[in-house]
């Protein structure tokens, strides 16, 4: 059951909350003049802003999913052991049952795994199709001289979309590619589900089907990155046609099944921390083996807590749950149509782990070199406390040459992590963010003063290019009054 089996006698589609709160934390929402001091404190990056001056973190999913009662209560029965931990092997049995793979490889988190297959596959020289980048599993193949490309169809790019599978592989560029290149070059081809910088668009398992058969075709192996594949699985039976009565966990299972190596962030797969590969070639598993042990630990912790590996356990089962996977992507949607409504552009359709703002049309006075994405979100948390990400150029490496390269959307992600905002919270991240619309020519642009060689968007410092934080808190106050 999802909450999109609940109907409203007036009508109205409202995302049903299906579990109840009993654990609560207090928020802060701190005076716009605290959070202006804020942002200048953090080099207007928002990684660099502590909760204590944040209404609402819409920063990521990653580790903050809500845990669950039975997630919480697993964990104070954790077999402390660096080997042969029966938490473990309750580890092991959930991935079994929900991913149904045989062989699993512990890994501290989603980047953890990517360096483990990256040392494993990845030589100077190497190609790394696939269907969008992650930035840590870019970073990866690039640190060991591999190199990646981008096969999405065009409609992918496209912000405003009706179509049901933006994250799909496009398989005659695909086909095409490996014509080209050779497969000798091409260790794996990597899908991305629910891919996560384009607005955590889903791929379909029609499209999935295709891709194994041209893997098969050329006898090549396909790695899915499963850390948002719950969510993926979700929207495949919200749209498509084939599974619209097949049980999440069964979705999940003929998605895995397509894969031979599966790796995931456990942060956000499993609402808890860790990660690990999963595989049911024994060869695959033998070549992976022995890097746990050098770079994660053991291979019955690989650096995650046993504390959280029972979490992990209980979470992967929870990941087979309609009630739990629907909250999140049915918030992003609630979210991304009231937005809408009140003229925001947004990444249509709705997506999964976000709602994803289009920078590159609310700053469309702002050129690219000034990083629109990233202004946009220091200026929604300055007027609303709410800290979003920005996945647009500043979240781009520079080319080997050192040059700037241009994200292919500028957005700002305002995470929705499962569970844990209410509607009304939502409510006033639509209200502020079609107020900042109203003032979008208040918004201006940003410009390094400290950028580090790697993942630059985590540690970078930014400035305004002119006073106009300053200029758009004037206004704030002018139409909030003394509001928060
Ligand atoms: N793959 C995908 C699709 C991800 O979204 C992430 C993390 C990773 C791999 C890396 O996993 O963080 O456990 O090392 N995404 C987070 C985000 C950071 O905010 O989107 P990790």
């Amino acid at each position: 059951m999802s909450n999109s089996h609940v109907k409203f006698y007036s009508g109205e589609t409202i995302p049903l909350e299906l579990h109840k709160t009993r654990i609560v934390q207090k928020l802060n929402l701190v005076p716009i003049e605290r959070r202006l001091e804020a942002l200048y404190e953090a080099g207007f990056n928002t990684f660099g802003l502590n909760t204590t001056d944040i209404f609402l973190d819409m920063l990521t999913d990653s580790g903050t999913n809500a845990m669950s009662d039975n997630q919480l209560a697993a964990m104070m029965r954790a077999d402390d052991a660096y080997a042969g931990s029966q938490s473990f092997t309750r580890l092991h049995e959930a991935v079994k049952d929900v991913l149904d793979t045989q062989y699993f490889l512990p890994a501290h988190q989603g980047r953890a795994a990517e360096n483990i297959l990256a040392c494993a596959y990845i030589r100077k020289g190497s190609l790394v199709p696939m269907n969008y980048h992650f930035t840590t599993a870019l970073a990866h193949i690039t640190e060991k001289g591999g190199q990646i490309v981008e096969l999405l169809y065009p409609e992918s790019y496209k912000i405003k979309s009706s179509h049901p599978f933006k994250g799909n592989m496009n398989l005659e560029a695909l086909e095409a590619y490996i014509q080209k290149h050779g497969k000798e070059r091409i260790p794996f081809i990597r899908m991305e589900a629910s891919t996560n910088l384009i607005g955590g668009q889903p791929f379909s398992i029609e499209n999935f089907r295709a891709v194994r058969a041209i893997a098969n075709k050329y006898d090549m192996r396909i790695v899915l990155d499963a850390s948002l594949l719950g969510e993926n699985a979700y929207l495949v039976k919200q749209r498509e046609e084939e599974f619209k009565d097949t049980p999440l966990a069964d979705i999940i299972k003929i998605m895995t099944g397509l894969a031979d190596i599966i790796y995931f962030s456990a942060r956000k797969l499993s609402s808890s921390r860790g990660g690990g590969i999963c595989t049911n070639n024994e060869l695959i598993y033998k070549e992976l083996e022995a890097l746990v042990p050098l770079y994660e630990g053991f291979l019955t912790y690989g650096g995650i807590s046993i504390r959280e590996i029972e979490a992990m356990a209980v979470g992967l089962y929870e990941t087979q749950d309609e009630t739990v996977i629907s909250q999140s992507p049915s918030f992003i949607a609630y979210l991304v149509n009231e937005a809408e409504k009140h003229g925001v552009s947004m990444v249509t359709p709705p997506g999964v782990l976000g709602a994803h703002v289009n920078a590159m049309e609310i700053c469309s006075h702002i050129p690219q070199t000034q990083y629109p994405a990233g202004a946009l979100a220091s200026a929604f948390f300055l007027i609303s406390g709410i800290r979003g990400m920005e996945r647009g150029s500043i979240s781009n490496q520079r080319d080997e040459y050192g040059n700037e390269t241009y994200a292919d959307m500028e957005l700002l992600r305002l995470a929705v992590p499962r569970r844990v905002f209410t509607l009304s919270q939502i409510m006033y991240a639509v209200d502020r963010l079609v107020w900042l619309k109203d003032n979008r020519e208040l918004i201006g642009g940003l410009k390094f003063v400290y950028e580090p060689p790697v993942l630059r968007f985590f540690m970078g410092r930014l400035a305004p290019v002119s006073d106009w934080p300053e200029k758009l808190m004037a206004k704030f106050r002018k139409d909030f009054g003394d509001s928060l």
